[in-house]
Order: C-alpha cells, then structure tokens, then sequence
C-alpha cells in the first residue's frame, strides 16, 4: 500500500564546498531557518526532530548532537534525534520522519542533515570514512572508500566491459549539471580528457571519479495532509520507502558488480508505491565514485545489469534524456558532506518535482526515486516521491 499521509512541504540547503569559518551548528541553523521562517512555517509549529550525522565525534569531537543542533537553531525542547548510518545517515533520519508521520504521532516534523568535514586534513577525514567499513577485515588492513569503490569499479569492468571512459562521463555529466547549480561544491564543466588525467587515488579512479570532501547541511519540513495545506498548495508525497542492509565486509559477498540493499531497498520502495521502476521519471543516486551511479542506474531497475555505462554514453541519463538522473549534479560536483548528503538528494528531487529546478529542470516531473546508501551499501535506504495535491 503507498504510504498516504507523508507531505513535504519545504525543503532547503546551505551551499556545499570548503565553508571556512562556518561551524556545523551554524550550517545546520541557516538550513533550518531556509525550511522553516523563510518557508512561511513558524519554528513552533515543529514537534520533533530527526538529524543524519555521520561523524562529528571524529571529525570535530561532538558527540550528542541533536540537542546541540536543535537548541541552536532555535528549536530548544523538543524531541531530537541523530541518526547514523554512514553516508546513509540522511536517509534513515528522514525515514524515521516518514514514519513518525504516519504512525500519527506528529503532525509536523523537521528532517535535517549536517556534516562538517573540511576543518580535518584529508588523511583524517579518510581515516575517520573508514569507521563506515569493516574495521577488523577492512579498515584496519588499510581499505579506503576510494579503495572499496575501485575493487567494485574493476570488477564491473571484468564482468560488463565498463571502461575508465565511461566512469570519467559520469563525472562529465556530474560537473556540466552542477555548472548551474550555485549551491553546488564544483561549478566549472569539465572535459572528457580532463577526467581521464591520470591523478590517481586508487586505480581505476582518478581524482574526478571521487565525490569531494565537502561541508553542508540540507532540511526539510514533513506534515500530515491535515496540517499540509495551511503551509503549501504544491506539496510532495512520500508514496514509497525501502530500507536494506547487506554484508559490511566484501569478503562475503558474492557479486560486487552489485549492491543487494540498493535491489532490495528498491524493490521494496517499488512495491510500497505500487509503482515499477519504469515510472519513474527521473533518479537521483549516491554517486559516491563514478562507478557508484553506473551501479545505482542498475540496481534500481532504470537498466539491465551492465547497461548502465552504455545508457549514459547514449546520453539517456543527462538533463535532457529519457531518464535524467542526478540533474544538478550529484554528489560528485555537488559535493558529500556525508551526513547531510541522503537529505540534500531529497531536497533536489523536491526541486525538481515542483518545477523550481531552474536551468536544471527536468522535462517529466511527477515522480521521482532517490537512492541513498551508507558505505560499501551495507545499508540503502530508497524513497519514491510524486508531486501531489493538497
Ligand atoms: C579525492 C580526494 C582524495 C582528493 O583529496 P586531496 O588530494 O587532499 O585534494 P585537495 O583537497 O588537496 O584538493 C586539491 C585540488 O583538487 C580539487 N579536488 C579535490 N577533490 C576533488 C574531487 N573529488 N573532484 C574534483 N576536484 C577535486 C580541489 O578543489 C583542489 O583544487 P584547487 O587546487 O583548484 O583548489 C578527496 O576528495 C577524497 O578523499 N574524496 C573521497 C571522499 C570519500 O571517500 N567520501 C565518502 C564516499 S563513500
């Protein structure tokens, strides 16, 4: 059965990119102040909160964070709460917003998603993403994030033929559609030949098969349909939500030209929506590395296992094809501050859905599916959206 009571009404971000001298409470407040007053909701109307956040312990020594964000951001008192799970961590807050919405516990809630990455070296942010894998089979023998995702790049490659070409289109397209988008950590296009220059971090990627470092934080404001039509006359429904979790270790994996929570977590959402794959008029997918989004372009059902690479070589995943996916450029232009990342795909997808996407406006806009997955996706969260009435 689609779920029938979960609306977003505003959805907001801060800029992503290297914000010196900007705090994680500070990003977190502007995006709430974007979601909440500048949106015409009052902060009072606001019963609980529901926060992804990855890894402030680490990165800036802040544990217990929710409290702290809320109380900043001029929501002091109610229920708040962090939620982890890796680059995931986004998601899994805002599906539990979704369900404290229709469980009819609240009316209206605050999903939020921050991380504060570029005040640690990139030898410390490595160290701190690698907490997102295997620590006793993985990290602690020294597999990186850019490591993980070059084993699965080149097993792709083995298996389908995926060339080093292919994945630099990925990044082509990422930064063309990010060029337009101001709130994105890269706004320059770059060239196929520029993709391809072999500044390498973990063979077969190169610097621009990587989602940068990044800071930022992304809202957005779920109600009920009762409350809804007292904020918006063009909400957006939550219809569909699928969750899965896979082996953290790739040892005991059987394939990884594939990611299992990424298919499961889909088929799910599908099912809750009472839709396919095929209705869907545009995605937007984790592309954590390039590869990443050929994959995700797989695994939720837009191509046949393989056919990934070659869609987007045809051109049928750009701004302007058959079936866009990320138009304002993903993660790898738009940047990954990972905690906020699963929130900030929804605010896009939102955007879009509205026709408040500007120069990156896709043509079909009713119905979108978002794809979110935490680490080498031991967890992936998938949320089907539809433009919907009051
Ligand atoms: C790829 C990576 C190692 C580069 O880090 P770095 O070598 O320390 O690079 P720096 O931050 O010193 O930046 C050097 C230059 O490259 C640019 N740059 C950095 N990362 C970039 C990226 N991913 N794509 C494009 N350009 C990038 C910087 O803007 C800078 O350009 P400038 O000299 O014109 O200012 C780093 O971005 C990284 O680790 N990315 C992956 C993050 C990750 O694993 N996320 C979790 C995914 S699951």
């Amino acid at each position: 059965m689609p779920l029938k009571n979960t609306n977003i009404v505003s959805a907001a971000q801060t800029k992503f990119g290297k914000l010196e001298g900007v705090t994680q409470r500070e990003m977190f407040s502007e995006a709430v102040d974007k979601a909440t007053i500048e949106a015409g909701i009052p902060k009072k109307d606001i019963q609980a909160a529901f926060i992804g956040s990855f890894i402030p312990e680490m990165l800036i020594h802040q544990g217990h964070s929710a409290p702290l964000l809320t109380d900043f951001a001029g929501l002091k008192g109610i229920p708040a709460t962090r939620h982890e799970a890796a680059c995931a961590s986004g998601a899994t807050a805002l599906r539990a917003g979704v369900m404290a919405i229709e469980s009819g516990m609240y009316d209206t809630v605050l999903v939020a998603g921050v991380e504060k990455m570029t005040s640690s070296t990139t030898p410390e942010v490595t160290e701190a993403l690698a907490a997102a894998a295997d620590d006793q089979f993985e990290s602690s023998i020294g597999l990186t994030f850019p490591g993980v995702f070059a084993i699965a790049a080149v097993a792709h490659m083995n298996k389908y033929g995926t060339t080093e070409e292919d994945m630099a289109r990925v990044a082509v397209k990422a930064h063309k559609n990010a060029s337009t988008n101001p709130l994105a950590h890269f706004q320059k296009p770059i060239t196929l030949e520029q993709a391809l220059k072999p500044l390498v971090i973990a063979w077969p990627l190169k610097i621009f098969d990587c989602s940068p470092i990044s800071d930022g934080a992304a809202a957005l404001v779920l109600t009920s349909n009762e409350k809804t039509k007292q904020y918006t006359d063009l909400p957006v429904k939550i219809i569909g939500s699928g969750q899965a979790s896979d082996s953290m270790n790739l040892c005991d994996r059987t394939d990884l030209t594939t990611f299992s929570a990424s298919v499961d977590a889909s088929r799910a959402a599908y099912k809750m929506a009472g839709l396919t794959a095929k209705d869907m008029d545009f995605a937007i997918v984790h592309d954590c590395f390039s590869i990443a989004e050929i994959i995700a372009s797989e695994d939720i059902g837009f191509f046949e296992p393989g056919k990934g690479a070659k869609a987007l070589r045809d051109g049928v995943t750009a701004l302007d094809g058959d079936r866009p996916i990320n138009p304002m450029g993903g993660l790898k232009a738009v940047g990954h501050p990972v905690g906020a990342t699963g929130v900030k795909q929804v605010v896009v997808a939102y955007r879009e859905l509205i026709g408040d996407a500007g120069p990156n406006q896709v043509p079909n806009h009713d119905t979108a599916v978002v794809h979110n997955f935490g680490g080498t996706g031991a967890t992936c969260v998938i949320t089907v959206m539809r433009r919907g009435d009051v």
